[in-house]
């Protein structure tokens, strides 16, 4: 295929955005793991296009940055001061003609479409140009089209024009099917036909969707194609789109991964970003955010009740009731419930991070196991080592953070303080409410507490006439008669 015959996309993300009362730009706002630019961006790209333009006015900075930093290939398009769609795909042409593509097919789309497809794409540029339409436009039919510009048709169903909300009469309004702001042109026919629009109409903007009558006018053919899953066209211009749209990007997410073999035993309340990868016989219980770059292996079982933003679990694992970020866990590794994993957090295969348990740069070998009530940051821990209960790993000394090295096949006691930088060696034990200052050579058993004085009476003598003296004393009553019963 020579380089020529590939169309090229012009994404629309210039708009102010007002609908979303919001100090970020809209197309930033993001569903499903990734703004609404990213999405768009992303589907462009699945057309194997030869450019794309993305078209930036309001905040362009802000914009221009995010969609540089989800690909650097991107041509950036200014839009000047004279609003609208039309304007800004102007604009976008400019842009490519300054990268070479000057003829063929181009593609618009807009940056507030989140769930169109580079599939969908596709398809549009291959009906477009198979049919020798100079225009194609996607459109659905709804029952309420409030909002969207409408699609008028002729007597014999050819399409005439779009007519936007505000500019259409009250017949108008009553047409079901919309535009859905995603069209293929002939970029000749566009060039001509974008020179003849003006703002003259109730929003004063350039509208491209002036195009349609004018090509039709010039005689070229014009076409709407209507898509199936009219979600793809669906726009967010204001919040309570946005999460309309998020919660089916979502479903279709989820019920994506069930397709590919994980059991989710409640969709409803399962949130997947689509940049997750989930494996066969994975189990997915309630209440389970799974975000970022996370990664579930084969096998593994996650929740309820669990969040997870760029975590790599292993095969077999199981995470419960637990709030991850930046992490990665064995195979077979146990973790929760109630642990909270901090970035820098690596748990080796079959380790365990167990009940209320909080790590942070945390290497934790083969094997290994923190069950409970503890906090291990700056630390490295070897292979088959067990930390025992409530023990806090010492990281900070009020300047700067410390780490802690444990070797393998170690045995600490509960209630120990690991006061950084320290080292235990091999094989070493300690007791328990064990203060390690000081490095621990291997096989060694560590102890800091001083031996146990009772000070026999002493609630007595001290604390007469409280429950605790007179439990005390109904005790001692007791023992004396079990001991002179006995003898
Ligand atoms: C637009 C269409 C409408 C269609 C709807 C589909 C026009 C005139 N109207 O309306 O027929 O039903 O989309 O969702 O095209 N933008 C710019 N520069 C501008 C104005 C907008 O780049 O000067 C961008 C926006 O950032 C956005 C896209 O174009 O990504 C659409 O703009 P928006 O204001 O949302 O248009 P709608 O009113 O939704
Ligand atoms: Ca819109």
């Amino acid at each position: 295929m020579s380089a020529s015959t590939r169309p090229s996309v012009i994404v629309l993300a210039a708009g102010a955005g007002t609908r979303m009362k919001s100090e970020k730009p809209k197309v930033l706002h993001a569903i499903g793991g990734r703004s609404m630019l990213a999405h768009a961006i992303r589907a462009a790209r699945g057309v194997d296009p030869e450019q794309v333009a993305v078209v930036v006015r309001h905040q362009r900075d802000r914009v221009v940055e995010h969609a540089l930093a989800t690909d650097a290939d991107i041509l950036i398009a200014d839009q000047d001061e004279i609003p609208g769609t039309g304007r800004a795909v102007q604009a976008g042409l400019e842009a490519l003609e300054a990268a070479g593509v000057t003829e063929g097919t181009v593609l618009v789309t807009s940056g507030d479409t989140p769930l169109m497809t580079g599939e969908a794409l596709r398809r549009l540029a291959e009906d477009h140009t198979s049919s020798g339409n100079k225009v194609t436009v996607l459109t659905a039919v709804v029952e309420d089209a409030s909002g969207y510009g409408r699609v008028v048709r002729g007597e014999g169903g050819e399409v005439l024009a779009i007519v936007e909300h505000k500019d259409a009469t009250e017949q108008q309004r009553a047409i079901r099917e919309f535009n859905g702001g995603v069209y293929a042109f002939d970029i000749a026919a566009l060039r001509d036909a974008l020179a003849k629009v003006t703002t003259d109409n109730a929003q004063g903007e350039m509208y491209l969707t002036d195009v349609l009558g004018l090509t039709r006018e010039a005689g070229g053919r014009v076409a709407a194609s209507v898509v199936e899953d009219e979600r793809q066209v669906e726009g967010a211009n204001d919040r309570v789109q946005l999460a309309s749209l998020g919660k089916e990007m979502n479903r279709r997410t989820v019920e994506a991964a069930m397709r590919g073999g994980a059991t989710v035993v409640d969709p409803a309340t399962t949130w997947i970003d689509d940049t997750v990868t989930i494996g066969q016989d994975v189990t997915i219980l309630p209440n389970t955010q799974l975000q970022g770059t996370t990664t579930i292996a084969d096998g593994a079982t996650v929740g309820p009740d669990t969040t997870l933003t760029n975590v790599e679990v292993g095969e077999g694992a199981q995470v419960i009731r637990t709030h991850g970020s930046d992490a990665v866990l064995g195979a077979g590794a146990s973790v929760g419930p109630f642990a909270y994993l901090r970035p820098g957090t690596r748990l080796g295969a079959r380790g365990k991070i167990g009940t209320f348990v909080e790590t942070k740069n945390a290497e934790i070998g083969e094997g290994s196991k923190v069950p409970h009530l503890s906090y291990v940051g700056d630390a490295t821990i070897g292979r088959e080592s067990n930390i025992g209960a409530a023990s806090v790993f010492v990281n900070y000394d009020g300047v700067n953070k410390h780490r802690t090295t444990i070797g393998d096949h170690v045995r600490m006691g509960s209630d120990n303080m690991y006061v950084a930088p320290v080292t235990v060696g091999d094989g070493a034990y300690s007791g328990a409410g064990t203060v390690i200052r000081k490095d621990v050579p291997a096989g060694a058993l560590a102890l800091t507490v001083a031996s146990q004085r009772n000070l026999e009476g002493w609630v007595r003598d001290n604390r007469p006439g409280t429950a605790a003296a007179e439990a005390a004393a109904q005790a001692d009553g007791a023992a004396d008669a079990q001991s002179e019963a006995q003898n």
